[in-house]
């Protein structure tokens, strides 16, 4: 099952991807910019795709989410593992945990969350109960062990915000009292559009910075870069481990379902 990588903020690079070679892919949403190559020891086809663009000058609420998906699937893509900063919303989770969420709640605002939105088409609603992939979130959280780095928290509620502003400290009180763990703005709807196509998807997020109000300063995007650039090795050790990880070779026994419509 071939694996692709939405590298989030700090994760510019695939150190992991062997003959990495750039590839512009043409969707109906638009042009992507990828780079293609392979990994392990089977030569695995692997992507590698920057979420924010080069430079990193594409806040989340502008990501074409729809475009990059879709040239995901179409070079071949099966599983998608995906990168992520976040503010923590509990003690228990402070700068520099990592944790694989199991679940999501969408606060996002303005974004085409969906393929199905054609009038051509016959309305199609996609089961979410379960959003993320625990197949790739056990490859991850394998690999992290195997690698003698610190523990991931293996569950977690993302609460995912429009941005590309911080939130305020009555959203943060309102998030944890919803049961969210971790916030961020990108999540949603980069899973939900992975489900639509039939795509495993797993966030691995790094957490930067306790939300808005947690913490004794104002939040900053600099904070939030100073400490992924502390982080980088590990996030992209981990991920690197994983693609390679023989769990992730065997059948599938997630309950990743198929698309809920052709797409
Ligand atoms: N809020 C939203 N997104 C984020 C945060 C935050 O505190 N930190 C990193 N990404």
């Amino acid at each position: 099952m071939a694996i692709a990588v939405i590298g989030g903020t700090g994760v510019y690079e695939p150190p992991w991807l062997m003959d990495p070679a750039p590839q512009t892919v043409k969707t109906p949403y638009g042009t992507v910019e990828i780079v293609a190559g392979h990994c392990g020891p089977h030569q695995s086809a692997t992507w590698f795709l920057n979420r924010h663009g080069s430079g990193h000058r594409i806040p989340p609420h502008q990501v074409n989410y729809r475009a990059n998906l879709w040239a995901l699937r179409e070079v071949g893509a099966h599983r998608i593992i995906a990168t992520a900063a976040v503010g923590s919303l509990s003690p228990s989770l402070p700068p520099g945990s990592l944790v694989l969420p199991d679940q999501f709640l969408d606060f996002t605002k303005s974004r085409p969350t969906t393929f199905f939105d054609s009038d051509s088409q016959t309305v199609v609603h996609t089961d979410m109960t379960h959003p993320f992939c625990r197949q790739l979130a056990t490859g991850l959280a394998a690999a992290a062990t195997a690698a003698g780095l610190e523990p991931v928290a293996q569950e977690g509620v993302y609460v995912c915000t429009e941005g590309p502003r911080f939130e305020t400290l009555a959203e943060i009180r309102a998030f944890r009292l919803l049961g969210g763990d971790v916030v961020g703005m990108t999540a949603v709807p980069e899973v939900v559009l992975a489900r639509e196509l039939g795509l495993c998807y797993q966030t691995l997020a790094l957490v930067t910075n306790f939300a808005a109000g947690l913490a004794e300063t104002s939040l900053s995007h600099g904070e939030v870069l100073d400490l992924v650039k502390t982080k980088r090795a590990t996030l992209t050790e981990i991920v690197g481990r994983a693609l390679v990880d023989p769990r992730l070779e065997e059948t599938k026994w997630c309950e990743c379902g198929p698309p809920a419509a052709p797409v």
